[in-house]
């Protein structure tokens, strides 16, 4: 059978993020809520996390170079998806540098601008050794040839804006909200602008949130993430905000960021797509559920960054109050993370029951190929921009499940480019090596090597020789 090739100049990579990578070498801690969260007492008591901590993590703040020349030589990825800690640029409030915001009638932010004025206030407050390190970094994937997708929100707010411990003890009296409180837009606003300006010559694509969907819903619905709580409105209220930081992070992007190829800056943001299924696709209500968290999670938030519809009491459409447009400032590509197929069956709640079972990844995520290319047709379909799968991987500690997962979900994502015509321009595999996987701690294993927790030794895992087949001939066998 002929080889199965990917467009040329197809980006072949794999993804990382700063909070999950950097720490485990000597570095000092990020001064965010992830961290104070994963550190709290009562949060590791109560089981809302595993008690593991960040800085026993893979190290790459210091042993980038090595990391960057496997993904560049043992891998053959000629681009790389990296994210920066808001927390470890700005340490410290930035909220006295004064920026122009502007508010629409109803007393919402519409605009912010940031000037001159306000770019030398926050020089002055960014931390030099993260900035310069950062620089290290970027410029190391630069050197090497990988071009750069970096993220600006993966995550971890700065504690100085979200005080999550405090929030989940008592929210309606604590005093840092996090993404509940709008003026996190400004704040995150002058960050893009700092991030565009100090790093925008080493970047080739910009992502401006991770996933508005899984931030909102694991903090504020399933009360995992912090700030742990369990409140649906909350949760409308934080996706809502994670939603309109895209358009002011683009708008920053674009006016502070050079452009470091030709075709000006890009800036896309990064929605975490499942294929919903009914459990019993002649139940109707099993339909309407599926439906239902389809329209939910993967379509809302889109819908919100690329018209500006933000449709609150989730009626399915955009009534007058909710058609904000000078929310939606721009979108270049939309990066797809996709891991699962979620099968629904009808519940209490508008969103039924979500069924494990089938075949299954470590924890319980059921691998199904198809799934890639029916959200990528659907996202294609629907928003008629670019696509990059920025995430697709599996926790498969015992490696035996892994390259089949890789071989059938490239396979179809050959068939959305190739047949359906989905322009998808790159792929990467989540993840470089093991990580710290959130509330989940070390035990999750999605990394295409291993990581030894004493020496940080980097072992390959199966799949490793196998994707560099893949990269380097730019097809499947
Ligand atoms: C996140 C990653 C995470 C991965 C696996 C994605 O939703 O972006 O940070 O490690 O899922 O859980």
């Amino acid at each position: 059978m002929a080889p199965k090739l990917f467009p040329e100049g197809f980006l072949w990579g794999t993804a990382i993020s700063s909070f999950q990578a950097e720490m485990g070498r000597g570095e000092p801690a990020s001064a965010s809520d992830w961290w104070t969260w994963v550190h709290d007492a009562v949060n590791i008591s109560g089981g809302r996390v595993s008690g593991e901590l960040p800085e026993d993590g893979p190290g790459f703040w210091e042993l980038y170079p090595g990391d960057l020349r496997l993904a560049k030589e043992e891998l053959g990825n000629n681009a790389v998806r990296l994210s920066i800690d808001w927390a470890r640029i700005f340490p410290a409030s930035t909220e006295a540098v004064e920026v122009d915001v502007k508010k629409n009638g109803s007393g919402n932010i519409s605009g912010i601008v940031v000037d001159e004025e306000a770019m030398r206030g926050l020089e002055d407050l960014a931390d030099v050794t993260a900035v310069r390190r950062y620089r290290e970094i970027l410029s190391e994937a630069r050197r090497l040839r990988l071009k750069v997708m970096l993220t600006l929100f993966h995550w971890p707010l700065p504690a100085w804006l979200h005080d999550a411990v405090a929030c989940r003890d008592d929210v309606a009296n604590a005093g840092r909200k996090g993404w509940l409180d709008e003026a996190t837009l400004v704040e995150f606003a002058k960050y893009a602008a700092y991030a565009g300006r100090r790093f925008g010559d080493l970047v080739d694509l910009w992502a401006t949130v991770n996933e508005t969907r899984i931030a909102s819903e694991y903090a504020y619905l399933r009360g995992e993430f912090p700030p742990g709580l369990r409140d649906f409105d909350l949760f409308m209220t934080a996706y809502r905000n994670l939603s309109a930081a895209h358009g002011f992070g683009y708008e920053q992007l674009k006016r502070w960021a050079p452009s470091s190829g030709g075709g000006g800056t890009k800036v896309g943001v990064v929605a975490v797509l499942q294929y919903y299924e009914p459990e019993n696709p002649d139940d109707p209500r099993d339909v309407a559920a599926a439906n239902f968290n389809e329209y939910l999670w993967n379509e809302w938030s889109l819908n919100a960054v690329t018209s500006g519809d933000y449709d609150m009491d989730l009626d399915g459409v955009a009534g007058p109050g909710e058609r904000l447009p000078h929310l939606a400032k721009g979108c270049d590509f939309i990066g797809v993370n996709h891991y699962l197929r979620q099968r629904v069956r009808h519940g209490e709640s508008r969103l039924g029951e979500h069924l494990k079972g089938g075949d299954c990844s470590d924890i319980g995520w059921e691998i199904h190929p198809q799934g890639l290319r029916l959200v990528l047709d659907w996202v294609w379909r629907r928003y008629r921009l670019p696509v990059y799968v920025t995430e697709n991987g599996i926790a498969d500690a015992s490696d035996s499940k892994r390259v089949r997962y890789l071989l059938g979900y490239l396979d179809e994502l050959h068939r959305a480019v190739s047949e359906d015509g989905v322009p998808v321009r790159g792929y990467f595999h989540w993840t470089l090596m093991d990580s710290y996987e959130w509330n989940r701690g070390f035990g999750t294993r999605f990394g295409l090597y291993c990581v030894d927790a004493a020496t940080k030794e980097r072992v390959p895992t199966r799949t490793v020789p196998v994707y560099r087949e893949i990269c380097s001939s730019n097809s499947l066998p």
